[in-house]
């Protein structure tokens, strides 16, 4: 009955919308497709499912191929020059560099147990990603900006189509979490694809908001409004840190209202007045789930107290990072749960019944929120603090949590600066 569910899935998914951007044909349409039987040959393409690609050598030869990863200061010197001439080059390098970074995920997808693999939901995943290896690799190189512009819209799409990503990962696996033996498989997974996907995003929205500074992506709005002069690309030349922890700050409060009825104020303090360049999208993910932990665990600790105590965000910035402590006093984290909160919450030796009063330890405040495309209501699944530590990671930073159990819990976290003193990460 699985394998007849599973056909089924990779039935559905079919890549009846890919279409030629240019009238060259390819690599992929000249084989014969094996599990098929298929004539490649025919360009249309209507009717190929996705599936067809699953043994497809390309994806082999892309996955044996490192990634490419760009220091942001790159990124912000290849910058702007007056013949436009710059969206070419993002292109042609986007255009060598996704299908790589696709095809390591489609490996990661392989390399998933049979059984989990095989859950309907992350199979609908891997075949997205399957689909959009197979557009990208289509798309005829890039030499002139005709070209430039259909791969731009190419992006667009498949940034919109995959922008449910992480939603429905979390719940593929919530389906699966019966048949994932080996935890630390399933996490290495989900922190790979997760940063990965981060990266492919913030690439991708680099090369759009490159081509059209007005049309800033995720991280137009919450951030305030975008005047052009301050950005390149995604990469915000002069980030007013308080500014963007003060909208996020000022959104936890409206959602704790709207699901409590009260929040607790939140005071800012430490080097308020830093400004540098640096990305705003990864903090887009990140503050919105500390300081609504924070704001949460205050209201409930406190429900019998009139006035509740506040949230005290501190920031630091120095030649190396800089760093942002969430304070909260609501008690602190329970140390059974200490160990935990790290964890993927899919399963967990049973501790995540829906029903059960320990589901949702940390989390299920902003199902509403969905603030960023792409961030969905994981935090309700408890994806959101791990999330967070693997993107912070991932651009060279960390993220720790400290409890004072009775009194409250400090979140330290701590990201490289784009042109600090030590190297830069990557993206
Ligand atoms: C994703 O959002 O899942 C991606 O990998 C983005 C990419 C297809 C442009």
């Amino acid at each position: 009955l699985k394998m007849v569910s599973v056909r089924k899935q990779a039935a559905r998914v079919r890549v009846g919308q890919v279409k030629h951007l240019s009238g060259e044909t390819n690599q992929i349409n000249q084989t014969r497709d094996p599990t098929t039987n298929a004539n490649q040959n025919d360009t249309s393409h209507s009717t190929k499912p996705v599936s067809s690609f699953y043994h497809h050598s390309a994806v082999d030869i892309a996955a044996s191929k490192p990634s490419m990863r760009l220091t942001p200061a790159t990124m912000l010197y290849a910058g702007k020059s007056p013949d436009r001439s710059h969206l070419l080059r993002s292109a042609q390098y986007l255009h060598k560099e996704l299908p790589v970074r696709i095809a390591h995920r489609i490996a990661g997808f392989r390399g998933l147990p049979f059984i989990v693999g095989c859950n309907p939901t992350i199979l609908q995943v891997h075949e997205m990603y399957i689909r959009a290896f197979q557009l990208l690799i289509e798309h005829p190189r890039i030499t002139d900006f005709h070209m430039e512009r259909n791969y731009t819209e190419l992006l667009k799409k498949l940034l919109d189509d995959h922008r449910d990503v992480v939603t429905m990962l979390a719940d593929g696996f919530r389906e699966c979490r019966k048949h994932i033996q080996n935890e630390q498989l399933v996490r290495q997974f989900l922190d790979r694809t997760l940063t990965s996907r981060l990266g492919l995003r913030m690439l991708a929205e680099h090369h759009l908001a490159l081509h059209d500074d007005k049309a800033s992506s995720t991280g137009s709005h919450h951030g305030g409004r975008r005047s052009n002069s301050n950005y390149v690309g995604i990469i915000c030349v002069n980030l007013q840190l308080k500014k963007v922890i003060e909208n996020w700050a000022d959104f936890a409060t409206k959602v704790c209202e709207h699901r409590y009825g009260r929040a607790p104020a939140i005071n800012l303090n430490g080097h308020s007045g830093a400004t540098f360049p640096y990305i705003e999208q990864p903090l887009h993910y990140i503050l919105p789930e500390i300081l609504k932990n924070a704001m949460r665990a205050t209201v409930e600790k406190n429900a019998d107290a009139s006035t509740l105590p506040p949230v005290t965000v501190t920031i630091a910035s120095n030649d190396v990072d800089f760093i942002i402590r969430v304070s909260d006093r609501g008690g602190g984290i329970p140390h059974q749960f200490v160990e935990r909160i790290f964890d993927y919450h899919f399963t967990t030796a049973g501790v995540q019944e829906e029903n059960d009063d320990n589901y949702d330890v940390f989390g299920a405040m902003v199902e509403m929120s969905n603030p960023s495309p792409g961030s969905g209501p994981m935090h309700g699944f408890g994806f959101g603090l791990p999330t967070s530590r693997a993107y912070a990671e991932y651009l060279g930073g960390s993220l720790k949590v400290e409890a004072m159990q009775g009194i409250g819990t400090d979140v330290y976290l701590r990201l490289r600066h784009i042109e600090g003193k030590h190297e830069s990460f990557r993206i």
